[in-house]
C-alpha cells in the first residue's frame, strides 16, 4: 500500500505533461489532490477523476496560490504536500530576446514558485510530514545554447528549494526539486515532431530516450511520501543519465544500436 493513501496533495501546471500524470499517479496512490492550471478548459480531464478538485487561475498571483490551499482544506480537510510543477520555456539569445521573456519566465518558474511555498507552509504546519516538491530540471543544473532565462530560472528554483529545506526542516516538513531530463510532453513537441532534434536528443541522453510524465510522476509520488521522510534539499535528477556524462563524447550505445 502507498503511504500516500488518505494524504492530500496539490499539483500546479495540471492541465497537462508531468503535472497531470502526477495528479493521476497520486490518485492511484490513494491520496486526495487539487489540480491546477490556468484554466478550466485544461482542468476539464479531472470532471471525471474521484478525489480530485479543480482549481483555475493563474500561479503567479498570490489569489490563485491561497485558493488552491484553501480549496484543499474546504474540501479535503487539510494539505499534506504540494507539488510546485507550472512552468514555461523561453528561447532566444541574450542580447536579441526581449526582457520581458526573462521577467515571464521568472515570474513563473521562481517567483510563482515562492508564492506556492508561502501560501502551503501555514497548512503544512497544521500536518505531520508535511512536503513541498519544486520541478526544477537539468537545464538548472547545467547549461543549454539559447535557454538562459530558462536556464537561469531552474537553477534559481533549485536553490530556492535547497534555502528553503534548511528554513523548515527544523519543522519536520521537507523540500525537494525533481529535476527531469527531455521528457515527453507538450513543452517538448516541437523539439520531438523534428526527426533530427529528436535523433540528437536520442544520442545525447545515456539511456537514448525521452522519459515519460509517468516516471516524473513515480518520483513526485515517492518525494511527497513518507517513504521519503529523511530526505531534503535534494535535487533528484529524473533524466535518463543525462547528469552523469560529460556531455564530450556522444552516446556510443544508442550509435551502435
Ligand atoms: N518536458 C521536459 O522535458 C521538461 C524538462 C525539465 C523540466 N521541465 C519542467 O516540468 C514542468 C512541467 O512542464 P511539462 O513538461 O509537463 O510541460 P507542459 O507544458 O505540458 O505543462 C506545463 C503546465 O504548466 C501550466 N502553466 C504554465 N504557466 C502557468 C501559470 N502561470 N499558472 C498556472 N499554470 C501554468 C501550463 O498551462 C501547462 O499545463 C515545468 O516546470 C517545466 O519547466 C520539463
Amino acid at each position: 500500500m502507498s503511504s500516500n493513501k488518505g494524504r492530500v496533495y496539490a499539483v500546479t501546471g495540471a492541465a497537462s505533461g508531468i503535472g497531470r500524470a502526477t495528479v493521476e499517479r497520486l490518485v492511484a496512490d490513494g491520496a486526495m489532490v487539487v489540480a491546477v492550471d490556468l484554466t478550466e478548459e485544461g482542468l476539464r480531464w479531472t470532471d471525471t477523476v474521484d478525489g480530485v478538485v479543480a482549481v483555475a487561475g493563474d500561479v503567479t498571483t498570490e489569489a490563485t496560490n491561497e485558493a488552491m490551499v484553501s480549496a484543499a482544506e474546504e474540501h479535503f480537510g487539510a494539505l499534506h504536500g504540494v507539488f510546485l510543477n507550472a512552468g514555461v520555456a523561453g528561447f532566444g539569445a541574450i542580447d536579441r530576446a526581449p526582457m520581458s521573456m526573462f521577467d515571464k519566465v521568472m515570474d513563473v518558474n521562481v517567483r510563482a514558485v515562492a508564492l506556492g511555498m508561502r501560501a502551503a507552509l501555514p497548512a503544512l504546519r497544521k500536518v505531520s510530514g508535511g512536503a513541498i516538491v519544486v520541478t526544477g530540471s537539468t537545464s538548472g543544473i547545467g547549461a543549454d545554447p539559447g535557454l538562459w532565462t530558462y536556464n537561469a530560472s531552474k537553477a534559481a528554483v533549485i536553490n530556492l528549494a535547497k534555502a528553503v529545506a534548511l528554513d523548515v526542516a527544523h519543522e519536520g516538513i521537507r523540500v525537494n526539486a525533481v529535476c527531469p531530463g527531455p521528457t515527453k510532453t507538450g513543452m517538448t513537441e516541437p523539439m520531438r515532431n523534428r526527426s533530427d532534434v529528436d535523433q540528437t536528443m536520442r544520442n545525447i541522453v545515456p539511456m537514448a530516450r525521452w522519459g515519460e510524465s509517468s516516471e516524473l510522476a513515480a518520483a513526485v509520488s515517492f518525494l511527497l511520501s513518507p517513504d521519503a521522510s529523511f530526505i531534503t534539499g535534494v535535487a533528484l535528477p529524473v533524466d535518463g543519465g543525462v547528469t552523469a556524462t560529460t556531455g564530450q563524447f556522444p552516446n556510443v550505445a544508442a550509435r551502435t544500436r
